[in-house]
């Protein structure tokens, strides 16, 4: 028997035991600012029930292995928005696995214990399955409005060189608030990426075998390679109400941008955009059509 036919058949008992298809789904959201809205009207407190309710719904109904806040899960980190949102997820999220990376406005008002404490998550860890090494990691500083650009400390930044490292060949997944410097749009800006005396970079580049990194932060659809590594950029979901799917599959790794069709959502998320205090709709934030997919295909 031919070595080649030897590795077509080792490929069909592979290809039974894991089904064929897809073998871990990953649903994530961009950041989504869910605010408090002290001096609001009740007709726009209305609109924030109606239009962040609805998003979390349509978020949990979508069947993933995995559910992933990149940050800015909430505008201002006060506790009665980290209550509400995290109160959501418990109450619609049953079955659903839910993890949140810290946003910088989910850091702006209380200490990250008592958000941690809030949100019963942990605040860097990883999780390792057959196919990738999913890692998530906390890229924020703590109390600091003024500085929303994004930082990791020492401590985690060695825990990361090691992740990377023992990972080997095997695809990494990276979740994090704050764009890598000089990769997916604005992130050339100051504030708008992990400030570079904190950069990352350097240890991503060492790892072997295929990387992806998803950010959000600078509210624009954006994906963009570099080396081995592909960076997806996500908006937020008032400017554009979607969600990013994650496929992974033996030897590949695609993305896909799923739109909320609703039209009642889309003019909320319109109305809510242009009348809350912390956030600024973004012009251009949709992106173009290779902002929205990626296929890579592992060689
Ligand atoms: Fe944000």
């Amino acid at each position: 028997m031919s070595s080649k036919h030897n590795d077509f058949m080792s490929f069909c008992a592979l290809s039974e035991a894991k089904g064929m298809g897809i073998n871990m789904k990953l649903v994530v959201m961009g950041d989504f600012h869910y605010p408090r809205m002290v001096d609001a009207s009740e007709e726009l407190r209305e609109a924030r029930e109606q239009f962040f309710g609805g998003m979390l719904k349509a978020f949990l109904d979508i069947d993933a292995d995995y559910h992933v806040s990149l940050g800015d899960f909430t505008n201002e980190g006060m506790n009665e928005e980290l209550e509400y949102v995290f109160d959501r997820i418990k109450a619609n999220g049953t079955g659903r696995t839910f993890i949140h990376v810290l946003g910088n406005h989910d850091a702006y008002s209380i200490p990250k214990t008592e958000i941690l404490a809030i949100s019963g998550q942990q605040r860097y860890h990883r999780i390792e399955t057959e196919e990738a090494v999913l890692v998530f990691i906390d890229t924020t500083k703590e109390m600091d409005r003024k500085d929303y650009g994004g930082e990791v400390d020492p401590e985690q930044a060695a825990w990361l060189d090691e992740v990377l490292r023992q990972s080997a060949d095997k695809p990494v997944l990276l979740f994090a608030h704050h764009p890598i410097p000089n990769t997916t749009k604005l992130s050339d800006k100051p504030m708008l990426h992990i400030h570079p005396e904190y950069d990352i970079w350097p240890l991503m580049a060492k790892k072997s075998g295929r990387g992806y990194y998803f950010c959000g932060h600078n509210h624009m659809n954006s994906i963009v390679q570099k080396d081995h590594w592909h960076l997806v950029q996500t908006a937020a979901c008032l400017d554009i109400p979607a969600f990013r799917l994650i496929e992974v599959s033996e030897g590949q790794v695609s993305v896909e941008t799923i739109h909320i069709e609703d039209p009642k959502l889309l003019e909320l998320a319109a109305h809510i955009g242009q009348n809350m205090k912390h956030f600024k709709p973004k012009a251009g934030a949709l992106g173009e059509d290779a902002d929205l997919t990626l296929t890579v295909v592992h060689s």
